[in-house]
């Protein structure tokens, strides 16, 4: 299984070009992106004079508009030396972003990767910062690969050679390294619940940590009773496959000692029925999903290590599988967690909060400076923010700032939801310490949240719900249906620190 998770773009280069003009290099295709109402500014005016003016009559005659992810090929196009031209828009010039970009990128080489091409160029513009170009190289790059792992007859083809012509040849590297994270997610998320299940997870996260130069723990069943992981063990015993958690260690340069900078945690349910709270199959049918917090932090993981960044990082996952077997946990069992406290569980469904109260308390005792995790934790989150948007939840607001800010700066959406402590009372238990659910379903991912934060100590904690962002129902311009990546790019933005 671990090669399958080996670098993604591997037998496809990438290389930046800035010593010819762009419209001489031969190639299948020349990717050139247009701003709204401005058709004809910055690297496209190059074009536009290269081929005599196709883009401004074009433009002209509303052909080309630069709406946002608009994606027009001139099959024939005069004066340039590449085959085609793909005109990719971005929609308003002003307030162009990093997000806009990763898409725009995506949106053209999805649709160009439908039949092999040896080289495509795609054309920076001198205007984006390093920033911008990092994200459109990442978009990219995630854009040629699709939903193509079990396919005898694959849709897409990576081109053998993607050249970035007008951009830095380290805002390429970098850029192809973030889309690896990304595109590593995706696979795994992906990749259906009976061959990802907590050994196969863990042997990915192994082959990982060998290629990237991070030391790797991985607890079994036995060392996770040792060490106590009751609610862990308790979420996988449905499941013929026994948990696991998963503990990855780097040390960036010069950083060989001292307590971890950040740990990131993942919450891996590498399926999800809700135990014998059954979930209906309609809602049961992505839940190989369960696991995109876990995969987006091994992916961000991999990313940090792989771009040796100055960080002391531990990342862990906890992998569960729920299910409803003979020794399934039960409504009304109480657990006793790893910390000491007493978990009344009143929903087997509510299982990702039981196994993250385990990895928070193994992450705490490694008193790292602060901690994130990811979780497709609660359906309640995408009732209050939708498909699109991530939900923020802290014990230390300027943390959560500057995750917040990492996000925005490359275009992945966030929102805050308040922790107000009145929402404490809800998790309260008759007969344990706490239950796993709050009263109702009202305000369900603050309760969800609220129950994480028993376990995290005093150590600056944010919280991030991504139910909705993690799996695309449904395929977009610019990536294809089911895992997304969500929060890698994010992570790893975090990690190097301002620009
Ligand atoms: N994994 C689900 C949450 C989820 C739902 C993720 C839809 C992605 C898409 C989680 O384990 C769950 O089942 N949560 C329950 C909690 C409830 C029982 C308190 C939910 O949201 O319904
Ligand atoms: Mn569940
Ligand atoms: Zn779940």
């Amino acid at each position: 299984m671990s090669d399958e998770f080996s670098n993604t773009v591997s037998h496809c280069q990438f290389r930046a070009e800035s010593s010819v003009p762009p419209e001489s290099i031969a190639a299948d295709c020349l990717v050139v992106f247009v701003t709204e109402g401005a058709v004809t500014s910055g690297a496209a005016a190059e074009i536009d004079r290269a081929t005599g003016g196709l883009l401004s009559t074009l433009s002209a005659s509303g052909e080309i508009t630069g709406k946002k992810y608009e994606c027009v090929p001139l099959l024939v196009a005069p004066g340039i030396a590449a085959r085609q031209l793909l005109v990719i828009g971005l929609g308003p010039r002003s307030g162009l972003d990093c997000g806009t970009l990763y898409r725009a990128a995506a949106t053209a080489t999805r649709h160009l990767s439908t039949r092999p091409r040896e080289t495509v160029v795609l054309l920076a513009d001198g205007a984006w910062t390093t920033r911008q170009v990092e994200q459109a190289v990442a978009g990219s790059a995630v854009g040629m690969i699709g939903q193509d792992l079990y396919r005898r007859e694959k849709k897409r083809t990576q081109f053998r050679t993607t050249i970035w012509a007008n951009a830095p040849q380290e805002a390429v590297t970098t850029g192809t390294m973030i889309a690896d994270g990304v595109n590593l997610a995706r696979r795994l998320v992906n990749t259906p619940p009976d061959d990802l299940y907590p050994q196969t997870f863990s042997e990915a996260a192994a082959s990982i940590a060998g290629r990237t130069g991070m030391e790797i723990e991985i607890w079994d069943e036995h060392q996770l009773a040792k060490e106590r992981c009751n609610a862990i063990l308790a979420v996988g015993r449905g499941s013929s496959r026994p948990p696991r958690l998963v503990k990855l260690t780097y040390r960036g340069p010069g950083k060989a000692t001292g307590l971890p900078d950040l740990a990131l945690v993942g919450k891996g349910v590498t399926f999800d029925s809700g135990g014998l709270s059954l979930k209906p199959s309609d809602g049961m049918l992505t839940m190989k999903c369960d696991m995109s917090g876990a995969a987006a932090m091994l992916g961000a993981a991999a990313t940090i290590a792989a771009l040796r960044l100055p960080i002391n990082l531990v990342t862990v996952c906890g992998l569960a599988e729920n299910m409803t077997g003979p020794a399934a946990y039960k409504l009304g069992d109480v657990i006793t967690a790893r910390s000491g406290t007493t978990i009344e569980i009143h929903n087997t469904d509510a299982e990702g909060r039981v196994v993250l109260a385990d990895v928070l308390d193994v992450v705490r005792e490694m008193e790292p400076k602060r901690i994130i995790d990811a979780a497709t934790l609660t359906g309640a989150c995408m009732v209050a923010l939708g498909h699109d948007v991530a939900g923020l939840f802290t014990n230390d607001q300027s943390w959560c700032d500057v995750l917040a800010a990492a996000a925005r700066e490359v275009g992945e959406p966030v929102w805050q939801l308040p922790m107000y402590a009145d929402y404490d009372e809800q998790i309260r238990s008759e007969v344990a310490d706490i239950k796993n659910v709050g009263d109702g379903r009202w305000g369900g991912a603050i309760t969800a949240a609220k129950f994480l934060e028993r376990f995290v100590g005093n150590i600056p904690w944010t919280h991030v719900d991504i139910a909705g962002p993690a799996f695309a129902e449904k395929p977009q311009p610019w990536i294809d249906g089911g895992g997304t990546g969500v929060l890698v790019r994010t992570l790893v933005e975090l990690a190097r620190g301002p620009e």
